[in-house]
């Protein structure tokens, strides 16, 4: 099961988290994997490590919020493993202010990044992906939302822009399902709740905040970033081929309670 030998990844945001997580684990079930995000350095050593167990990656430096950067990287992909079959959209920023407080900035680089970056990857690689298997298609897109992404009775106080970003993505989600199931593309969310990742080391170092958002969940503890990248692998994998349009959420039972 989950055998992805013949696919190719991108994954975008993997120097770091859950990215890097998934862009391990999508290489340990098969799959050749391009791994993009700003500091290359993370991403040949990350390149490096994969190789290291037999498996074939490629770093390619990109910017979510540079279009030129997105083309490039989509194209470095083709070129080098010839096709594209797998995109996980997961770069993702997240700053904490409150609302009275917010600059316009501050929400441009949010929604840039976390939303509009999302856009134009999902795009450029769902043009490579309708070339597949002609004249069929195929191709799967996993965008990695969040508990915060709305619509689920939770409200999140000092990232009003960044939950605006990932109900975003949950409505663009939903949309490219339908509209590129008939090119064989299947495209799902996953929406994780409290990750040990970069993003949430600050918080979760902080003893009274970590005991907070802990007890939310029945797990009473953080997710790893390999417990996101498992729900990756099935997204990615033939073993999910019924399954479009859907928001997986992984967050130790928060939302159920
Ligand atoms: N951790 C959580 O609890 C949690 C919960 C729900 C959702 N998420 C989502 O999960 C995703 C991954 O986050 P993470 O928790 O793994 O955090 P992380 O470790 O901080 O990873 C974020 C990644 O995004 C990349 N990135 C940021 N801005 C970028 C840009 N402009 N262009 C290209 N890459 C960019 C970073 O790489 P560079 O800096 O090298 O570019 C890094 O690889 C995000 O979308 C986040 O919103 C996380």
């Amino acid at each position: 099961m989950f055998d992805l030998t013949g696919k190719v990844a991108l994954v975008t945001g993997a120097s770091s988290g859950i990215g890097r997580a998934s862009a391990v684990a999508l290489a340990n079930q098969g799959a050749r994997v391009a791994v993009a995000a700003r500091r290359l350095d993370r991403l040949e050593a990350l390149v490096a490590e994969i190789k290291n167990h037999g498996k074939d990656a490629l770093a390619v430096q990109m910017d979510v919020t540079n279009k030129a950067d997105i083309d490039n990287a989509v194209a470095q992909t083709v070129k080098t493993f010839g096709r594209l079959d797998i995109l996980l959209n997961n770069a993702g920023v997240a700053e904490f202010v409150s609302f009275l407080d917010m600059t316009e900035e501050q929400w441009d680089k949010t929604l840039d990044t976390n939303l509009k970056g999302y856009f134009l990857v999902a795009q450029t690689a769902a043009r490579e992906m309708a070339k597949n298997n002609p004249p069929a298609g195929g191709g799967r897109i996993i965008n990695i939302a969040s508990i915060a992404s709305g619509g689920v009775g939770v409200g999140f106080p000092s990232i009003a822009h960044y939950c605006a970003s990932k109900g975003g993505v949950v409505a663009m989600t939903e949309a490219l399902a339908d509209e590129l199931a008939p090119m064989g593309i299947l495209v799902n969310c996953i929406g994780p709740g409290v990750i040990e990742t970069e993003m949430t080391e600050g918080m979760l170092k902080d003893p009274k905040q970590a005991e907070a958002l802990l007890a939310r969940a029945p797990l009473k503890r953080a997710g790893k970033p390999e417990e996101i990248a498992s729900a990756v692998v099935y997204l990615a994998s033939d073993e999910s081929s019924y399954t479009t349009g859907a928001t997986l959420y992984i967050d130790g039972g928060w939302l159920a309670t």
